[in-house]
């Protein structure tokens, strides 16, 4: 289900930015040898994650699902000096495609990847975030907002992936990715603790703020 119409979806795409050589690289590459290409956030997102690290500056970042390290290209771009991006991806095999993207950015000192399930690696990071982006298992996501919020700071921000997930939020689907994706935006919407804008680029995106 398209949830903005493909033409209007071009449009936008056509009137922003065009990616780096090595992001056109990378996103080609993801489309000729990995499974399900399409998670792979593009130049639209990209450039929407790359933009909102630009404006926040932000000294540590946390990521939640690497898969081929387009996300986590764009969103180390308005890092600080020093800062680190610290990117967690559950398929091991994607390993060595990451970081060879990480090493043809010149990023091995600003982006840490960890290789395992983010359930069990978050609670050992002992760090605190100014930026977060969820963006894994949809099952979870209550779950990884639970452990992400507690390790970013108050006025920090956390962004969600497809939190529209095609369209399906408002219909009757009962699957459990759906199911997962609705309880996470109703826990958010009715939770104390944060602000929050969902925004309709793409698949939605959940921009959260610790108050
Ligand atoms: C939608 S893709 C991420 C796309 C990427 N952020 C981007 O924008 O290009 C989701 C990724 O989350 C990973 N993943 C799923 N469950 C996970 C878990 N429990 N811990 C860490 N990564 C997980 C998947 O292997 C997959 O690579």
């Amino acid at each position: 289900m398209e949830i903005i119409k493909e033409s209007i979806a071009q449009y936008a795409e056509t009137h922003t930015s065009a990616p780096t050589t090595l992001l056109q690289q990378l996103e080609r590459e993801t489309w000729l040898k990995h499974l399900h290409p399409g998670m792979v956030s593009g130049k639209l997102q990209g450039h929407f994650l790359s933009m909102i690290s630009y404006m926040i500056q932000p000294k540590n970042i946390l990521e939640i699902g690497t898969f081929t390290g387009y996300s986590a290209l764009c969103l180390s771009k308005g890092l600080q000096e020093n800062g680190i991006l610290d990117t967690i991806e559950l398929d091991e095999e994607l390993r060595p495609h990451i970081e060879k993207y990480i090493e043809k950015a010149g990023l091995e000192d600003s982006i840490k990847l960890h290789i395992g399930n983010a359930l069990d690696l978050l609670p050992k990071l002992d760090k605190v975030y100014d930026l977060a982006f969820i963006d894994a298992d949809k099952i979870n996501y209550s779950n990884y907002y639970e452990l992400v919020l507690e390790k970013v700071r108050k006025g920090g921000f956390i962004l969600v992936d497809n939190v529209l997930w095609f369209g399906k939020v408002i219909s009757d689907a009962t699957d459990a990715d759906t199911i997962g994706i609705r309880t996470f935006n109703k826990k958010v919407q009715e939770d104390k603790r944060v602000e929050n804008v969902l925004l309709t680029l793409r698949d939605g995106i959940m921009l959260i703020r610790k108050i």
